[in-house]
């Protein structure tokens, strides 16, 4: 018997115990021996849960039990979180952990630790919910330089886009009805502004490169001024609008974002709709991965959790290197990253002229639903050559919006 604790006994923390509790024997099968929960910790009391029969307030219970192998830590936070995963690791225990916002922050710090221990620290569950993407990357696609990682990241995000696509909607009318549905949280920023898909980008962007990719530097643009206008030039264009993170290796170095796109229909990311999660990534000898599945919920996360307590158990003393060091990873400036955008400006013909003076090789679009202005559909260029063509027109001209549309591979 191997013995575990839940930090947490929120929705992935249910989870877990549910998944534990319900495929006991087959994961038992996998992991080779039978796994039982021992602690849960939570602050809160659940007296009609059969939890309550294995809960305790406080951590030492558990940092103390030397029967305890493996911790699962679904708190959410950061400091907290990071204090107890630590004095886990260093007690030699392995730890799995949902936590994408601990992990972004001190990953590097806590893999050294576990690497000192000999023991695990892993978070399947931290990027894509249940999907195997961050396995798939450090275990399978071992033979490959990774060009690119390329995904939507947000279930929260993704859901209100589709909505507006499919039902013309306003993006603040479907952020209040996703908030009433319970599919958005009650405080959406984290989601809405992009900050939850830039911490996933991170953790993907180390793990492709080997380096830390500093959060706080990746240029990251949520979904809020997203309009119904906008996505009527998407249909106008055969495009759909998608937030997409996106990490590349590029002559100049390695660019990474998180913005909303125009992706044309046929690209493999413009079909995933509603809450749905997918990852595309491209080895220089695999080609093109995609990953699809559910990036949240309650079951599909504790999935993923739960694969990576059955890997501690199998790997029980032994540490599984991860390729990711402390070693800062250079993210291009923003100017420097070659893009294309269309650029929404109001006006007619003779704004339209001046426009294509501005835009070499540019191309214009209109829209029946947006009468008194066009759009467009600029060359590709360097991010700064583009910013600054568009400070240049908004002295003679109104400049709505602009959008980045994808490119393929530079
Ligand atoms: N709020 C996140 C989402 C949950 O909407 O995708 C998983 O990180």
């Amino acid at each position: 018997m191997v013995y575990i604790a839940i930090l947490g006994f929120g929705t992935v923390g249910s989870g877990v115990y549910e998944v534990i509790t319900k495929n006991k024997d087959v994961i038992a099968r996998k992991a080779g021996v039978d796994i039982a929960i021992k602690y849960v910790l939570d602050s809160k009391e659940f007296p009609n849960h059969a939890v309550s029969e294995v809960l305790t307030h406080d951590v030492n219970d558990i940092l103390e039990d030397e029967s305890i192998q493996v911790v699962v830590e679904v708190m959410g936070g950061v400091e907290v979180p990071y204090q107890f995963v630590k004095a886990a690791l260093e007690r030699g225990k392995h730890v799995a952990t949902s936590n994408k916002a601990l992990v972004a922050a001190h990953g590097p710090e806590l893999l050294r630790i576990a690497k000192e221990k000999n023991v695990n620290f892993l978070f399947e569950a931290s990027v894509g919910g249940g999907i195997p993407i961050l396995r798939s990357m450090n275990r399978c696609l071992t033979a490959d330089v990774i060009l690119e990682v390329m995904g939507i990241l947000n279930g929260t995000t993704n859901y209100i886009l589709t909505e507006m696509t499919e039902k013309g909607l306003a993006f603040e009318d479907v952020l209040k009805q996703a908030q009433e549905l319970g599919y958005a949280e009650k405080d959406p920023t984290a989601d809405i502004e992009g900050y939850d898909a830039c911490r996933k980008i991170a953790i993907l962007s180390s793990l492709a490169f080997g380096k830390t990719a500093d959060f706080e530097e990746i240029p990251t643009e949520g979904i809020t001024k997203i309009t119904k206008t906008d996505i009527c030039y998407a249909k106008r264009c055969n495009s759909v609008i998608k937030l997409v993170g996106i990490s590349k290796k590029t002559s100049e170095g390695i660019s990474a974002s998180v913005e909303p796109m125009l992706l044309p229909k046929e690209h493999p990311l413009a079909n995933v709709n509603g809450a749905f999660n997918a990852i595309l990534v491209k080895g220089n000898m695999v080609g093109d991965l995609m990953f699809y599945g559910s990036g949240a919920g309650s079951l599909p996360t504790a999935s993923a959790v739960v694969s990576d307590v059955v890997a501690a158990v199998r790997h029980h003393h032994i540490h599984v290197d991860v390729d990711w060091t402390a070693e800062k990873m250079e993210v291009l400036p923003k100017d420097h990253v070659a893009v294309k955008a269309l650029v929404r400006i109001v006006g007619g013909e003779e704004q339209q002229k001046k426009a294509l003076l501005a835009f070499k090789g540019g191309s214009i679009v209109t829209i029946e639903e947006a009468k008194d202005e066009f759009a467009v559909i600029t060359a590709v260029e360097t991010e700064k050559s583009l910013a600054d063509k568009i400070e240049l027109l908004s002295c003679e001209m109104k400049v709505r919006n602009r959008i980045r549309m994808e490119v393929a591979q530079l």
